[in-house]
């Protein structure tokens, strides 16, 4: 059965109801939390921004550090006590959390007033969850561990209706030593090129200007797929596409990073000058023990490329601290990598314990006030840096899809640069959604400001 023919047979389940989603994680979670809304809404559901008020409440979690983990039990806890009074709420728990088969025991055991369980897999499903446990009051389960199947024929509801996500691809065959993806994703499935240059034509038409192309490691695009296509190829064709100006992707591995890439980002005028490539530790120890496949010379090596093909490109890493085993001198390593590379902004992270990973089980734990000493002299590293690649941007004139407005203000705009740069100017608030030119007029570590020009 298809999804609209499932939500048109439940289609009255949510009149005059409220729900709520609490989306955690990446933006694959984001994505989903938009199909989610997309499914409820047609159910006659509507959002709401308050828990008390929710006939409905959706956590969609994920499982990348402890910290998130610990949040949405935190979260559920004190969802006990409303649930009591409110007897008819329903209480969702996706994402992550939910395939991992030790943490839906803890659920059903510890946490009773969780109504539905699902993965990411089975977010279709959710008309007939609802409906299921409505008819029997009980929890419903619904998991799919590990799906190479791909539905199409999926809705969501856009956020901003100038810009959209778009997976191209799911699940991870990378197993880094410490991270859990790979074992509540799933093996890699890519999608088939024509259907996401379908979607992507009727995000076009539908007024959409800048797409992200969403997938964990977006390098190894097309190679499961029965005619395999690269990543690079379908750059090319997305940048056909009229009425799309901008593509973003997101995210790469250094490791499967090719030349071919690097030359279609070069040529395909719509893909913006900006490359995120996790880099994760700048010391060779480290990265063979973490499983990344690649050396610092060879990140090095690409990051060159980049940047002689792409004068003008914007560069983004992600980076660990305090990893099993990482000495003074592996951190010193990663200190010299990023005054190297000099990135525009990066995703900085303490190493979190995952249960099932293989780094959880390696000697050598590094104490935690050792890693947020670390972790403070990353940062004491990497803002200077950030700050003096914006210092020069001063004066110059760039290119902004304008994004939002701000909420204290409203003559004040936000707006990305295709180097992704997010830059405040005075503005009408109807140029939403458009582009417009803007001057540099000052700039801090994280963001800039201008006048439309
Ligand atoms: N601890 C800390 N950071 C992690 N990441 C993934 N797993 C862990 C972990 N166990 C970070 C990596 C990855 C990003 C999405 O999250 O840097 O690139
Ligand atoms: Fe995790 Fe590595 Fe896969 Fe990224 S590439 S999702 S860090 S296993």
């Amino acid at each position: 059965m298809s999804l609209n023919k499932e939500i048109e047979k439940y289609a009255s389940l949510g009149k005059g109801k409220k729900y709520i989603i609490y989306s955690m994680g990446c933006q694959m979670n984001d994505h989903d939390s938009e199909k989610i809304s997309y499914i409820l809404e047609n159910m006659g559901y509507k959002p709401t921004d308050n828990k008390e008020d929710s006939d409905l409440i959706i956590f969609n979690t994920c499982l990348v550090r402890e910290n998130a983990e610990l949040k949405v039990y935190g979260q559920l806890g004190a969802l006990k006590h409303l649930k009591r009074i409110k007897q008819d709420l329903i209480i969702g728990i996706c994402g992550c959390m939910p395939q991992r088969e030790n943490i839906r025991e803890y659920i059903t055991t510890k946490l009773k007033h969780v109504d539905l369980i699902f993965g990411p897999n089975n977010i279709h499903k959710l008309p007939q969850l609802i409906n299921n446990h409505l008819q029997t009051g009980k929890t419903e389960i619904d998991i799919v561990e590990d799906s190479r199947e791909i539905l199409e024929d999926i809705h969501y509801n856009r956020k901003y209706s100038y810009k959209s996500f778009v997976n191209i691809m799911y699940g991870c065959n990378n197993f880094c030593t410490y991270c859990i993806v790979p074992y509540t994703r799933g093996r890699e499935s890519s999608r088939e090129p024509k259907n996401i240059l379908r979607e992507i034509e009727l995000l076009a038409e539908e007024g959409c200007k800048e797409v992200t192309l969403l997938g964990q490691n977006v390098n190894s695009y097309g190679k499961t797929l029965d005619n395999p296509v690269t990543f690079a190829e379908l750059l090319r064709e997305v940048n056909k596409i009229k009425g799309i100006e901008r593509i973003r992707f997101m995210t790469s591995h250094p490791k499967d990073m090719s030349d071919e890439l690097i030359y279609a980002m070069r040529d395909c005028e719509k893909v913006c000058e900006h490359l995120h490539l996790p880099v994760q530790s700048g010391s060779n120890i480290l990265l063979e023990s973490m499983n990344r496949k690649y050396t610092v010379e060879h990140y090095l090596s690409l990051i060159d490329k980049v940047k002689k093909e792409i004068p003008n490109i914007a560069l983004t890493t992600d980076i660990i601290v305090g990893f099993p085993g990482e000495t003074e001198k592996d951190f010193q390593d990663t200190l010299e990598l990023v005054k190297q590379v000099k990135y525009d902004s990066a995703f900085t992270f303490l190493y979190s314990i995952r249960e099932g990973t293989i780094a959880a089980k390696m000697k050598d734990q590094i104490p935690d006030d050792l890693k947020h000493e670390r972790f403070e002299r990353l940062l004491d590293t990497l803002y200077p840096i950030f700050y003096e690649n914006n210092k020069k941007y001063k004066d110059k004139i760039v290119d902004v899809l304008v994004e939002d407005v701000s909420k204290t203000d409203d003559k004040i705009l936000s707006g990305r640069t295709r180097t992704n740069k997010l830059i405040h100017f005075k503005g009408d608030k109807n140029l939403i959604g458009k582009f417009v030119n803007v001057k540099v007029t000052d700039f801090k570590t994280f963001t800039m400001e201008g006048k439309i020009v």
